[in-house]
């Protein structure tokens, strides 16, 4: 269930119109990065969470709620950014935008300018935001990632919190409007926030390396295919243990060989892991075994139910008043 409060989270002001940056800011209204997709990608996840890890669920909708509370602000703050536009596009009969033309050249390139940032989006939208990015391309569900794993979908939205902190970032520097400028430095700060979350639940799921449930063959997982010339480069993504827990690098520096004396990877050995195909295959087994049961034992029967209300049944319907009735005791 939703339930609106009309005030914003964060008290959202702007000290003059800019139809420029209020088309800058669609971005992160119906972009690619924008809290539209934040919100729905979490709002998704949590179905799939919501049995096997109820604690994780209350984050998901905890976060997808307060991005749909971002995205509210980020609509408010464009509609204030527009105020004014509305008004002068009803006034038709003046004509009024298309006098402002005719008012001399610094008005003329004004307007210019504003038309060649998204034209549709003065024509279309008439002041208040339209459901696209700054360029005018409409939101797309294909935005949202959902992978029904949930160590998948955290590393998704860290890379998706990554990347809404960094477009804040860039619009911070497009307008110098002190009070739009707090609100982007709350919604950007916010994002650092959830990324920390995100990485706080990861951890708190464990294993949760590799993603998934099967382990990878140990011929080919510790390996470093120098695969390009032009200067070996060395560091921990080739070398030592890298970000392994256990075992080291192997660096192959002439794949070329490699691949030809181990009969196209078929015959390599084992190299920098304790682990053997029989061990990883019996972790496979052991690990398939603890998913599953997690969902099985997360799944009701009889009814398979979503919600748990106080009175945990239904058949005592006559007991509950009326609406009427209800509304009449107040
Ligand atoms: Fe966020």
């Amino acid at each position: 269930m939703f339930y609106h409060v009309k005030e914003l989270q964060f008290d959202a002001r702007v000290s003059s119109p800019d139809p420029r940056f209020a088309t800058l800011l669609l971005e992160q209204f119906g972009g690619a990065n924008g809290e539209l997709k934040a919100a729905i990608q979490y709002f998704l996840q949590a179905f799939a969470a919501r049995k096997p890890y109820p604690a994780q669920y209350d984050m998901l909708m905890d976060i997808a709620t307060e991005e749909l509370a971002h995205l509210e602000i980020v609509g408010a703050t464009i509609t204030m950014l527009l105020d004014g536009i509305n008004g002068e596009l009803k006034d038709a009969a003046e004509q009024t935008l298309m006098t402002e033309f005719l008012k001399g050249p610094g008005k003329k390139e004004e307007l210019l300018q504003q038309a060649i940032v998204n034209p549709q989006f003065f024509a279309l939208s008439g002041g208040s935001p339209t459901l696209t990015n700054s360029q005018g391309v409409p939101w797309s569900g294909t935005y949202v990632d959902a992978n029904g794993d949930l160590t998948v979908d955290i590393r998704s939205n860290l890379a998706s919190e990554s990347r809404a902190k960094l477009v804040y970032e860039y619009l911070l520097q497009f307008t110098d409007d002190p009070q739009v400028k707090d609100t982007l430095t709350f919604l950007m700060t916010r994002e650092i926030a959830h990324y920390q979350m995100f990485a706080s639940a990861l951890d708190s799921i464990q294993p949760n390396f590799p993603p998934g449930v099967l382990q990878g063959d140990p011929r080919y997982t510790h390996t470093y295919f120098n695969m390009s010339d032009g200067g070996d480069i060395r560091g921990p993504w080739n070398q030592g243990r890298g970000a392994w827990e256990s075992g080291e690098w192997v660096y192959v520096s002439n794949p070329r060989d490699y691949v030809e004396q181990t009969d196209g990877l078929t015959n390599a050995p084992v190299e920098g892991t304790t682990e053997t195909r029989e061990s990883t295959d019996a972790m496979n087994r052991q690990l398939g075994q603890q998913r599953s049961t997690e969902v099985k034992s997360a799944i009701q029967s009889d009814p398979n139910q979503w919600s748990k209300f106080a009175d945990g049944s239904r058949s005592s319907s006559a007991s509950v008043p009326h609406v009427e009735e209800r509304v009449k005791s107040k």
